[in-house]
């Protein structure tokens, strides 16, 4: 097991990151109360609910299974965990674990947040995805009709525990999601990581798990700097959404039905780099090799049919990083080095999007 910390002050929490520590980890000593409650949903629950409440003998270990999927991430999903909470009469003391994907992660995080003003969580993330990104440094939310996570909180887990194990199960498209999202650590900030990352593509592809538990090692050593940095996101944070302007604009216009979201991010990332280029700040080398290093995975590289330049300005001006009317981007000014920015020329990215738009 390698153990990483997440340095907040008060707040600081240890992320344990190894194969199998569903079965290893003595979880049980890092609750404080003598009650939890271990949330998860429909998919992930059969496969490793037991292992865990096996852990909990001899204090009031409750169960809570919700539907499976993004449209469940509601206030009505959140009642739902309240009700169970309150029915089981868990106290201030008691602990949330979040069992599950992104999903589960952001929804119980948030109902920790809320729940008699806050009580304790454990995070442990059975994707890609929620291991490498979502679990890691407090997000947490639920949808609003009128947008995704638009009802939150900033609220820091307890303890992040990593079975590397778990991805076992998890089908390849999803594998491939995460994966984009660790790409992004080496782009944004980790030019050393990016290139070992293009050295063992296919065997973390094949899902050589030393190598696939050295990326997620890596992916949230390089998050846990950013979060430490910037926990709120008054800055630098907002590096974390490379490619997520141009996805964002995608996702919208497929109606969220098409690509996961780390599909998205994916070709964002693409774009991101293409308008780097365009710019003269990176290599036009880098947006073929980007390309071809995701291609590998199935992740998308070209936009969704039909979609206009138009349509993409239009989309990316709703996003939550516009400021007085300015479009600030992620954008590499090289390999590892992200700025966000308003200040480029516009005409690069025109130029960029009629690139792939195929006008
Ligand atoms: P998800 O939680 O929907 O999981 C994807 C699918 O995989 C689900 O069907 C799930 O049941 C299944 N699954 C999970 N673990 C499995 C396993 N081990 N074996 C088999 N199936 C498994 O999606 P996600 O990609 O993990 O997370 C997406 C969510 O994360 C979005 O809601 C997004 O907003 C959020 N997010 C949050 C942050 C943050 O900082 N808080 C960052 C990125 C994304
Ligand atoms: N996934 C973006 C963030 O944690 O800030």
């Amino acid at each position: 097991m390698r153990t990483l910390q997440v340095a907040l002050a008060e707040r600081s929490y240890p992320i344990h990151i190894g194969e199998g520590l569903l079965d290893s980890f003595p979880l049980a000593e890092q609750v404080s109360g003598n009650q939890v409650m271990i949330v998860t949903n429909e998919t992930v629950g059969p496969l490793y609910l037991d292992k865990l409440t096996r852990q909990f003998d001899g204090i009031q270990c409750d169960t809570l299974i919700l539907p499976d999927g993004e449209k469940y991430k509601t206030l009505e999903t959140l009642e739902t965990i309240f009700d169970a909470l309150m029915s089981k009469r868990h106290s201030r003391t008691t602990t949330l674990i979040a069992l599950g994907g992104g999903v589960i992660g952001d929804m119980v995080g948030f109902a920790a947040a809320c729940y008699q003003r806050g009580v304790d969580f454990i995070q442990v993330p059975t994707t890609l995805l929620a291991q490498v990104d979502s679990s890691v440094g407090g997000k947490t939310a639920v949808n609003h009709p009128c947008g995704k996570n638009m009802i939150g909180a900033f609220y820091q887990p307890r303890l992040v525990l990593i079975d590397t194990r778990v991805l076992d199960t998890l089908p390849a498209r999803e594998l491939a999601a995460g994966y984009a999202e660790v790409v992004k650590y080496g782009l944004i900030r980790d030019p050393d990581f990016y290139h070992w990352l293009e050295t063992n593509n296919d065997k973390l592809l094949s899902r050589e798990a030393s190598l696939l538990a050295e990326a997620i090692y890596r992916s949230c050593e390089n998050k846990a700097q950013v979060v430490v940095d910037d926990e709120t996101e008054q800055g630098n944070r907002a590096l974390l959404n490379l490619g997520h302007t141009f996805g964002h604009a995608m996702e919208t216009a497929t109606g969220y039905t098409r690509w996961l979201h780390g599909e998205a991010v994916a070709m964002g990332m693409i774009m991101a780099v293409r308008m780097s280029c365009e710019l003269g700040w990176l290599d036009p080398d880098l947006e073929s090799a980007l390309t071809a290093l995701l291609a590998r995975w199935e992740l998308p590289v070209s936009v969704p049919e039909g979609m206009t330049p138009d349509q993409f300005l239009d989309l990316m001006s709703m996003d939550k990083k516009v400021h007085n009317g300015q479009l600030r981007l992620v954008l590499l000014k090289a390999l590892g080095q992200a700025v966000v920015t308003a200040d480029y020329d516009k005409g690069a990215l025109d130029r960029t999007l009629e690139a792939f738009c195929g006008v």
